[in-house]
């Protein structure tokens, strides 16, 4: 028998057994009402989840798909946009709104911050023109948490949309998108959401519908008015996957059960254990602790110990799989995930597992030592 695998990388995360009993129910018509019933609950649901009382829309694809429905939405061709650079997903925004023919301001911070306001203010009074600002919440490339209650202050006193990917940290940290201002918020299923890849949820505030009416770009699958209409009527353009939905009411109804503060304190305590741990280790973190995420904790790699070698010893001899860095940060760090399904056992194991794969990747990790800081955060013995 192979053993358990410990899935710890930022998604796909572990699917709850609820979640994937539910999944296994007999599939329905998608025009009936059972289905259009299901599609209002799980709508009120995401609403609660998203902290907004505008409609989020559920779309048969992964989180890039809910992103590329953003820009699609939004970008005529030649509009001015800025992109936030704080990492790969931050960056992706900036290729997509290239390809549907924006004038993009992309902005580059060093990979491993978060994104200066300031610099951002100044571009936004400069050119009153710029259409929308595009922003990560999570950057699950480098473990990055940005400030968008401050961004959404900003853009929020200029014509611009803000649109915002949370979709590795919707479903794990406290994300309020009325209150922030975020004018469409985009997230995805297979992260804190608990749920199998597949599905991108995308809310819409009413200043952004009056710039989704106005847009001329070519969509078809991504058009939001027609998911608009449709969703009016409790349905979809086109065929839902319905044993997602199933599963998505099930994940919805396990966070709200659980509560939303009850969720995100999860999430904080996790996070703050493994950072405990790693550094315990006299590892490093990638972000500065005061944005670090608590979803996923980005790790420098020691000098001596090459990533690849790190990450095979955890999954061949420990069945713990952690994820490498991404783009210029390939080989530099890994990251560990601590988000959806995820329990303070999941967090001590994988870090006595990292303490055995350090030693035996040539790093003197003292046994022991970041379990021991993890168990601390735990009994509330550390600050
Ligand atoms: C912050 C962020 N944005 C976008 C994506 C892309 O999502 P997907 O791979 O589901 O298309 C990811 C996936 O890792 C992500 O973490």
């Amino acid at each position: 028998m192979k053993d358990k695998l410990y899935l710890m990388i930022p998604g796909p995360t572990p699917v709850p057994p609820a979640v994937t009993a539910a999944m296994s129910r007999p599939i329905i018509g998608h025009r009936s009402a059972e289905f259009a019933a299901l599609i209002e609950r799980v709508n009120e649901k995401l609403k609660k989840v998203f902290q907004t009382k505008n409609d989020v829309f559920v779309l048969a694809s992964s989180g890039t798909g809910g992103m590329e429905a953003a820009v699609a939405n939004v970008v005529n061709p030649g509009d001015k946009v800025i992109t936030l650079n704080t990492g790969k997903f931050g960056e992706r925004f900036g290729e997509l709104a290239r390809k549907y023919g924006a004038e993009v301001d992309e902005i580059k911070f060093v990979w491993g911050s978060s994104i200066d306001l300031q610099v951002v203010e100044e571009k936004l009074k400069a050119d009153p023109t710029i259409k929308a600002v595009f922003a990560t919440h999570n950057e699950t490339s480098t473990g990055v948490v940005n400030d968008i209650k401050g961004l959404g202050n900003l853009v929020d006193q200029h014509r611009a949309v803000l649109v915002v990917d949370a979709i590795s940290s919707m479903g794990g940290m406290d994300i309020r998108t009325d209150e922030w201002k975020v004018d469409i918020m985009v997230s995805g299923s297979q992260k804190a959401m608990m749920l199998p890849p597949g599905l991108a949820f995308v809310s819409v505030s009413p200043k952004a519908w009056n710039v989704i009416e106005q847009n001329k770009s070519p969509k078809y699958y991504f058009d939001l008015l027609k998911a608009r209409k449709s969703l009016g009527k409790n349905n979809t353009p086109y065929t839902s996957p319905v044993s997602l939905y199933y599963g998505l009411e099930a994940a919805l109804d396990m966070i709200l059960d659980e509560g939303l503060e009850n969720v995100f304190e999860r999430h904080r305590l996790l996070a703050k254990a493994t950072r405990a741990a790693v550094m315990g280790l006299g590892l490093e973190l990638l972000p500065p602790l005061e944005y670090a995420s608590d979803t996923v904790t980005a790790v420098k790699c020691p000098e001596n110990v090459d990533v690849n070698n790190l990450r095979r010893t955890l999954l061949e001899k420990y069945r713990v799989m952690v994820a490498g860095g991404q783009a210029e940060l390939k080989g530099k760090i890994f990251r560990i995930a601590h988000m959806g399904y995820a329990s303070k056992a999941d967090v001590l194991l994988t870090i006595g597992a990292l303490e055995m794969a350090l030693n035996e990747c040539g790093y003197k990790a003292e046994l022991g030592a970041g379990v021991r800081e993890a168990q601390l955060v735990f009994l509330g013995e550390r600050d």
